[in-house]
């Protein structure tokens, strides 16, 4: 088993109650992992994923290697019949089953170049190390989805939902650089699969893939969007059609306490981490409003129901 999409995952609401089982009694499963060890592969950088799944791991008993290989590696060649008279130094074909031969479970974080839409959208990286290293993988954000996140935010959700149906806008703001669509694709795949009324707000020119957004409720007016929602997901993202683009910076899309006029009881949600001050107000962050610790937190557990998972499948 895979875990690179809300594909891979039969019944959401299902693994999301199991994750919710594990954060009542993190260690039920402390020997399940025992004698196997998760590689991580981080080709960006992180504070949250690398060391929730760790977590998660030690949790399940797990021995846990990690290597940042933006920085610690040799520079890794992804181009078939490449002549490598360059800058990358060993080819992935070699370097994938080295990883696979040390380890059990391989986990790998790998950006987009946000250059080529075609390029990114292949994902091309994520698929190689899946075929080169020969074990299970899961994603810790590819080109395209961020899945352990969105797993995590809708265990949040379903910990925190006011009502059975909530209402559940996605809302892009502003901020200083380009950033992938993976968060936003994600958690919009995933909330097309949970029991939700799904809507996004974002300026023209941000629509996302429809192939993640399906029916949801697409609403360039932003206040018109919060208006009753139960929990507001902030992010920015970078235009698809105009692929890597920033279209806007549009400081009123910062989220305050004055747009949510319309959403008194709304939860502010946002995956970390964030430009405080320019996607999200300190008094939101800051404020009664703010679930952003509680995803964090779950990250640990979304991890760890996914792992147990793959380990009981193997
Ligand atoms: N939300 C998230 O993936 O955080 P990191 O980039 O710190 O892992």
């Amino acid at each position: 088993m895979n875990f690179t999409s809300v594909q891979d995952v039969q019944d959401v609401a299902a693994l999301v109650r199991e994750a919710i089982d594990l954060k009542k009694d993190p260690l039920a499963f402390r020997n399940l992992g025992r004698d196997k060890t998760l590689g991580l592969v981080f080709m960006n950088p992180s504070l949250r994923t690398r060391l929730s799944t760790q977590k998660a791991a030690s949790n399940l008993g797990m021995n846990v290697m990690a290597v940042n290989a933006d920085r610690d590696n040799w520079a890794i060649e992804f181009q078939d019949g490449a002549v490598m008279n360059g800058t990358t130094v060993e080819h992935i074909r070699d370097a994938a089953p080295v990883l696979g031969s040390y380890c059990d479970i391989m986990g790998i974080r790998c950006f987009p170049g946000l250059v080529s839409r075609d390029t990114d959208y292949s994902e091309h990286i994520m698929k190689q190390f899946i075929k080169w290293t020969g074990r299970p993988c899961l994603s810790l954000e590819s080109a395209t989805l961020h899945p352990l996140q969105s797993l995590a935010d809708c265990i949040t959700i379903a910990e925190k939902r006011p009502v059975h149906r909530p209402k559940v806008v996605l809302a892009w703001a502003p901020h200083v650089k380009a950033l992938p669509q993976a968060v936003a694709n994600s958690f919009a795949e995933w909330m097309c699969r949970m029991d939700v009324d799904f809507a996004i707000t974002h300026p023209p020119g941000y629509e996302l893939d429809s192939k993640y957004t399906g029916d949801a409720t697409i609403e360039y007016n932003q206040e018109k969007a919060l208006e009753g929602a139960d929990f507001v997901y902030v992010k920015n993202w970078s235009s698809y059609y105009e692929y890597g683009r920033i279209l806007s910076q549009d400081p009123s899309r910062m989220l305050t306490e004055k747009l949510l006029a319309g959403a008194p009881d709304a939860r502010v949600m946002h995956c970390l981490p964030v430009r405080r001050n320019v996607e999200i107000s300190d008094e939101i962050a800051d404020g009664p409003r703010s679930l952003i610790q509680a995803q964090a937190e779950n990250r640990v557990y979304a991890a760890q129901a996914v792992l147990k998972r793959i380990l009981l499948e193997k």
